[in-house]
């Protein structure tokens, strides 16, 4: 469904209008890393992050946290409700590794004492630096109430998907997540939660089963998500 002209396409997702609440989300095949360096298309994929997203949303969902999710499409579309996304990446880990091993003096692979929430600045342009609570307000991106909620949230996406993945065998290693503002002026969890946007990790071998395995050229990335679903009980 709907072929008109996108909204907005991104780099692996295209948006379309239905209504002034509604939008459709097509995940495509595109999967791509380091702001573009990397690119490729791989079949399957948007079906799994399509699938994958939609289950998790269902999940924050029924735990209490508000999500922009509306409906599954098969394959690979999700209507979702329509928002004004803050952009500002939400990022939390449980496990240093990725970006905080080249920017601190963390030990790959140390389990964190405390989760970390880290705000990146979503911007192309100027390669999504991180931000703090000052720079966020003086670009105007977000109130003070907004960036203590935005905090909130992550923790409680956190605390939920972390269980959930462990009870399957999965180590949650870190994600990122957007906060868009619905016509009605609420904060929910919107963009995707999928293997593209989360780190996890097999609880038992540590072998990745993210975007990392394409990031690092480690093989068979859709087959990866394909477990990930397989042991959601999505597949
Ligand atoms: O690269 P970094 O270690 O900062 O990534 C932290 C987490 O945020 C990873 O799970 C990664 O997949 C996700 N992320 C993302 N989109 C970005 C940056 C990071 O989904 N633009």
């Amino acid at each position: 469904i709907m072929k008109n002209e996108p909204l907005y396409s991104g780099k692996a997702k295209s948006i379309y209008k239905i209504d002034d609440e509604k939008v459709l989300i097509d995940f495509r095949d595109d999967i791509t890393a380091g702001n573009g360096e990397m690119h490729d298309v791989k079949s399957g994929k948007g079906y799994l992050n399509a699938l994958i997203s939609s289950k998790l949303f269902e999940v924050l969902e029924q735990q209490g946290a508000p999500t922009h999710f509306i409906e599954y499409i098969k394959p690979n579309q999700m209507i979702a409700k329509n928002v004004e996304i803050i952009p500002i990446e939400v990022i939390v880990r449980n496990i240093a590794t990725g970006s905080l091993c080249r920017r601190f003096p963390f030990e790959d692979g140390t389990v964190l004492e405390n989760p970390i929430v880290q705000f990146d600045y979503k911007n192309d342009d100027y390669g999504d630096p991180m931000l703090n609570d000052d720079i966020a307000l003086a670009l105007k991106i977000a109130t003070k109430e907004e960036l203590k909620q935005l905090k909130q949230l992550g923790l409680k996406v956190n605390e939920i998907l972390y269980k959930y993945f462990d009870e399957i065998g999965i180590t949650l290693v870190d994600f990122k997540i957007e906060i868009g503002k619905t016509t009605d002026g609420k904060l929910v969890i919107a963009d995707e939660v999928s293997p593209d946007t989360m780190r996890l990790w097999d609880k038992e071998t540590k072998e990745a089963m993210d975007k990392d395995v394409y990031r690092k050229s480690m093989g068979d990335v859709v087959g990866k998500y394909e477990i990930v679903a397989k042991k959601m009980g999505c597949l």
